[in-house]
Parts: C-alpha cells; sequence; structure tokens
C-alpha cells in the first residue's frame, strides 16, 4: 500500500481554481461538471493505491 500525494503535475489540473488553463477548466466544466476535486496544494494526501495478488 503506497499514500498518493498531490506532487506538481497533480497541479495542473486539481490546483486552485484560479491557477489552472483556461482551456483546462474549460474542458473540466464541460466534461467534468460536477468536478469538485480542484483547490489541493503540493503534499497533500488523496488516497492510497493498494496491489492485491494471490500467492
Ligand atoms: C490531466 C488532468 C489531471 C491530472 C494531471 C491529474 N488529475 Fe486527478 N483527476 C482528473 C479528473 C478530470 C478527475 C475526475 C474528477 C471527477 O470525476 O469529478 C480526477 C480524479 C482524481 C481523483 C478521484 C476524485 C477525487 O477527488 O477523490 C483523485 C484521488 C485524483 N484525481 C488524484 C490525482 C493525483 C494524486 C494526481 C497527480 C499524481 C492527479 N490526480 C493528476 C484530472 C487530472
Amino acid at each position: 500500500m503506497k499514500a498518493l500525494p498531490v506532487g506538481d503535475v497533480c497541479l495542473n489540473c486539481h490546483g486552485p481554481a484560479d491557477t489552472l488553463d483556461a482551456g483546462l477548466k474549460n474542458a473540466l466544466t464541460t466534461t467534468y461538471p460536477h468536478d469538485q476535486a480542484t483547490g489541493y496544494v503540493k503534499g497533500q494526501i488523496r488516497g492510497a493505491l493498494t496491489v492485491k495478488r494471490p500467492l
């Protein structure tokens, strides 16, 4: 299991709304009208990834 922290690349799409690229904002509004996943800052933990495999 591994934590999923917000890194620089994530901020391109999940950063504060006023820092997002205008074209991206437009795409998010049309494709994901209910998106609430913005306003994060670097280092915040967004979740965790797990891998399971049969032994
Ligand atoms: C190219 C744009 C883009 C980038 C870069 C990106 N995401 Fe996302 N992410 C999205 C979109 C779009 C969704 C779907 C939002 C929705 O369904 O409302 C999403 C959904 C998520 C979700 C699930 C929804 C939620 O808010 O819980 C998580 C967690 C997430 N992203 C984490 C990350 C992390 C961590 C990174 C960096 C490693 C990252 N994302 C990079 C666009 C992006």
